[in-house]
């Protein structure tokens, strides 16, 4: 953008190709000010509303019953999986709008290669639901604490930006009328939800939540900033079970909620794995499209569609 003192050349043709580029990237600079930045999209996404929600059309709401952050722990390649992800969460915001508030970003740290930063950029400018944490890309080296410490500080600006953050994985579809019906009756503090593992188990020491998805509320994402000289040190490992280590230390996390049946692994073999059922919050191991097209229509996702092709 520096003023050049050449004489004028003619205008490239390039440079007309780049002109609905460039006022497109002015327009969103005005309308998402602060989602340019990607380490900025989490904290400016929560102050403005959640423009991701497909549906709505803008009607004034009465506060939220509750407000829930969705951080889906994943990598910068993977576009399609976001993309995907981003329509299924999408489609169900009018479903849950009326009671909850669910946010839902996609949470990477650093990004390491020159042409993700461009095109993770471009998902940065046109849905502001990236986030890039300060840590280098890792699992099992304490990504979830990088998540978890840094929401307070990208969110919160003092004070509670939402009632529950969840961590979920990317292979993982999560029903939001569900789960909000199931979280509209849970404790709001000190609180620990999921699918507890193992799940052959009634009580054990070494249960913790999958890391399919799980959530806290605030008030232990606050703990967890609070408590980082004690957690110092024991971030690494396998890091679901590294944070019930924390919360079992600390004394937190007493209001545990363990959902299962009603979280479980794809139908097969593995362990917590469940036929579907009808009650279901969370189907995990949607490793390929085909797991995922299998889930999708059991639950009746596409089934409102009216046929968008001439019937012969
Ligand atoms: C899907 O739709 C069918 C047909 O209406 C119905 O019988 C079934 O119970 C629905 N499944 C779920 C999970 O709601």
């Amino acid at each position: 953008m520096k003023p050049q003192r050449l004489p004028l050349p003619p205008v490239p043709a390039a440079a007309l190709l780049l002109l609905p580029v460039a006022l497109l990237a002015a327009l969103l600079l005005v309308v998402y000010p602060n989602e340019f930045a990607l380490q900025a999209s989490l904290a400016g996404a929560a102050a403005c509303g959640d423009h991701q929600g497909g549906g709505g059309g803008g009607g004034v709401q009465a506060a939220p019953e509750f407000r829930l952050l969705i951080g889906v722990l994943t990598l910068p390649a993977r576009y399609e999986r976001r993309h995907l992800l981003r329509m299924v969460y999408a489609l169900q915001q009018p479903a849950v709008a009326s009671r909850a508030r669910v946010d839902v970003r996609f949470v990477f740290c650093r990004v390491g290669s020159p042409e993700d930063r461009v095109l993770v950029s471009l998902e940065a400018m046109a849905y502001g639901d990236v986030v890039e944490l300060d840590c280098p890309e890792n699992m099992d080296n304490g990504k979830t604490h990088a998540y978890f410490s840094s929401v307070p500080r990208l969110f919160g600006g003092g004070e509670a930006a939402y009632d529950f953050v969840m961590k979920a994985d990317d292979d993982t579809f999560f029903r939001l009328p569900e789960l909000a019906e199931s979280l509209s009756r849970a404790p709001r503090r000190d609180l620990y939800y999921g699918c507890m593992v193992p799940c052959d188990y009634v009580r054990g020491s070494n249960e913790y939540m999958s890391g399919m998805g799980y959530l806290l509320s605030w008030d232990l994402v606050e703990w967890i900033v609070a408590a980082a000289a004690e957690i110092e040190g024991r971030t690494g490992g396998p890091e679901d079970r590294t944070l019930y280590s924390w919360l079992r230390r600390g004394g937190r996390g007493r209001n545990r909620v363990d959902v299962k049946p009603a979280m479980y692994n794809f139908p097969g073999r593995h362990p917590c794995s469940h036929e579907f059922i009808p009650d279901t919050i969370a189907v995990h191991q949607l490793k390929d499209n085909r797991r995922w097209a299998r889930t999708l229509q059991y639950f009746n996702f596409t089934a409102a569609l009216k046929p968008f092709y001439p019937v012969i």
